[in-house]
């Protein structure tokens, strides 16, 4: 694993959850669908400012359950027009806290033990996503690196994602640039800035994102974590199948490093973000 990871910035995990693991996440997963209100979410973006209403929604989102739509899944007036069941494009960002199911999933000595083999020795858990991908309206997230999310000196964030579901081209698995954290090609290209209650990208360096020839499909069997560096670029495409693709992740930092306080994310130091032990 570790020749890889240093190689390729990425290591793929096969069997890293048991099948009643993910079964009890995917259940987890849609109890949580259940209990959302959607009514209450569409007010968030029934204001005049959608930006400003969805920059607060994000940074409430820090230390809560929230669920966030599928872009596709509501009407110009904020109202649902799928099943809410179908209509969830994430939750996040405090499960690995708040939640029983998956604050279990998201900690224990396999983990703690991987961090330490990747080099994270104080690692910091900052914020855990489940990602749906809903059949047929299962957005596109285009080419980006999680370091622009996550900005530590030296970079140290590190994702782990976890197949909840089978991941297939079909129902739109990561895809990544092999060795892309390296060199030239590695430099950070864009960062998400807090600026009061504001939110912005912000662009760093204009080299551009791989070629579709660089871009290589990572199908995994759910219960497969694949880890990634913060610099390596990935996306994943739509998902048009039937079937949907869940996904829980995790972002760690390295404690030792200094943790930017333009980061989107931010705890008090009486409340730091928990490790993995
Ligand atoms: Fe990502």
């Amino acid at each position: 694993m570790q020749a890889q990871w240093q190689r390729d910035g990425y290591a793929v995990l096969p069997g890293f959850k048991t099948a009643a693991d993910c079964e009890a996440a995917c259940a987890q997963a849609q109890a949580l669908v259940e209990a959302f209100d959607p009514e209450a979410g569409a007010s968030r973006f029934s204001t005049r400012d959608r930006r400003l209403v969805a920059d607060a929604a994000l940074l409430a989102s820090a230390e809560q359950v929230q669920a966030f739509f599928e872009e596709e899944a509501l009407d110009e007036a904020g109202r649902l027009r799928v099943p809410k069941s179908r209509s969830i494009n994430k939750i996040g960002h405090a499960l690995h806290e708040l939640d029983p199911v998956f604050r279990a999933f998201s900690r224990g000595p396999a983990l703690a033990a991987l961090a330490a083999a990747l080099g994270l020795q104080a690692p910091r858990v900052w914020q855990s996503q489940l990602i749906f991908k809903q059949p047929h309206i299962g957005g596109e997230v285009g080419w980006h690196q999680d370091a622009s999310f996550f900005v530590t000196t030296p970079q140290t964030v590190t994702t782990f994602w976890f197949a909840l579901e089978d991941a297939t081209t079909d129902n739109g698995c990561l895809w990544v640039e092999p060795g892309g954290h390296l060199g030239p090609r590695g430099v950070l290209r864009e960062r998400f800035v807090r600026e009061g209650g504001r939110l912005r990208m912000e662009p760093l360096d204009a080299t551009p994102w791989p070629e579709a020839a660089q871009a290589v499909p990572l199908p995994v069997a759910a219960g497969t974590l694949v880890v990634f560096h913060g610099l390596l670029p990935h996306y994943s495409a739509p998902n048009r199948s039937a079937r949907s693709r869940l996904a829980y992740t995790l972002h760690v930092t390295d404690g030792r490093a200094e943790y930017s306080p333009l980061n989107w994310l931010q705890r008090s130091a009486q409340r730091p973000p928990p490790g993995l032990a």
